[in-house]
């Protein structure tokens, strides 16, 4: 059985405690760090940008999943990596060049995502799914952590797994938003190579329980 990867969100940490919250990653054995970078436009909320992840990248040596929920966004993807980004994921809805997004990631040195959001078809992943890393199926609408994982994520998550098993093996899937101790097993049944957890993590008395309890070990 394939290990499943726990990315804690830290949109679910303390803002003003950050760096501590990103060396205790390794300590409660988190696989990935989720950095979750928003706009006020793309969502109706905001967080923080390159200076936050240049600032926290020597911090760790944890993986630093960087999910984008800002428009245009090929316009700072390459900041992104500059600022310490090891895969750097954007919406399909976000963008209108794709192709020069995914190929602007890859150019310096990183490796591409690409997000749906719960009401856009899977099929919108197939043109370029062989051109990319990972595949990101949101299970809320992007903008909150604590939301309620959305029904019939599942079934979509089966389907990009379909795609992926199909077009390009080696590409991971990803699932974020409102994944509990309770549901992961599922998800992770469906598809999900990656787990991403906000609340589920820095909401639990016992982070690290709530990692393996996620894990599923
Ligand atoms: C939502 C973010 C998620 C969020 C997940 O817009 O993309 O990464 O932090 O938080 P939980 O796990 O609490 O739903
Ligand atoms: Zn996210």
């Amino acid at each position: 059985m394939k290990r499943t990867l726990v990315a804690p969100s830290i949109l679910s940490g303390n803002f003003a405690d950050m760096g501590s919250e990103v060396k205790n990653m390794k300590d409660i054995g988190a696989d990935w760090i989720h950095v979750d970078v928003m706009d006020g436009v793309f969502v109706p909320n905001l967080t923080f940008g390159f200076k936050m992840i240049q600032d926290l990248r020597p911090l760790s040596e944890l993986f630093f999943d960087v999910h984008l929920m800002i428009v245009e966004p090929r316009r700072y993807v390459e900041r992104f990596v500059k600022a310490g980004a090891d895969l750097v994921s954007f919406h399909v809805e976000a963008e209108k060049e794709i192709d020069a997004t995914i190929e602007g990631i890859k150019a310096c040195g990183a490796k591409a995502g690409l997000v749906i959001n719960p009401d856009t078809p899977t099929d919108k992943f197939a043109p370029y799914i062989d051109k990319l890393d990972l595949v990101l199926v949101m299970s809320v609408f992007p903008g909150f952590g604590g939301q309620k994982f959305i029904d019939g994520s599942l079934e979509r998550i089966a389907k990009v797994k379909e795609m992926r098993d199909r077009l390009a093996p080696s590409c991971l899937i990803e699932v974020d938003g409102g994944v509990t101790t309770a549901n992961a097993e599922s998800i992770a049944k469906a598809g999900a190579d990656v787990i991403v957890a906000g609340n589920a993590v820095f909401g639990a008395t016992d982070r690290k329980r709530a990692v393996e309890a996620i894990r599923g070990k």
